[in-house]
């Protein structure tokens, strides 16, 4: 099962307002409308790029699993990847069958965009928490 394009560099961010603004300002970027994510805990935008997307993301909620990762990095920073792949199941089972962890209960959820994702452990690659996103072909 081999990994799919590159869907989104996520970038988290302690003030998506200003984020957005300065993605507007400093590239002429087109930027999406903020999503509000309640069960992933993250308020999103999407910049649109020619070959993929960057993701900025805030808190939402008290239990954001990106509290964490800004407590660490008040500036903000990149927080994940996310590739594409056909078949997440078949993806998963290779990623844990290689030593890999998902994270959570390891069943997909659905993610930003409407479409079953499962994350990786950041500690399995390199440091790099790593997001499957299922696209349909
Ligand atoms: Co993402």
């Amino acid at each position: 099962m081999p990994l799919g394009k590159l869907n989104h560099v996520a970038i988290a961010v302690p003030d998506l307002a200003a984020a957005a603004q300065l993605y507007r300002d400093s590239f002429g970027a087109e930027v999406s409308q903020p999503l509000a994510l309640p069960d992933h805990g993250v308020t999103v935008v999407f910049v649109a790029l020619p070959n993929s997307k960057i993701e900025l993301l805030e808190p939402l909620g008290d239990n954001s699993p990106i509290a964490a990762f800004l407590a660490k990095n008040p500036a903000g920073g990149i927080h994940h990847l996310c590739f594409e792949v056909a078949d997440i199941f078949a993806s998963r089972d290779l990623v844990v069958a290689a030593g890999g962890r998902v994270l959570g209960n390891g069943e997909p959820r659905i993610g930003a965009h409407g479409l079953p994702v499962l994350f990786l452990h950041p500690k399995d690659f390199y440091g790099t928490l790593i997001e499957l996103e299922q696209v349909a072909k």
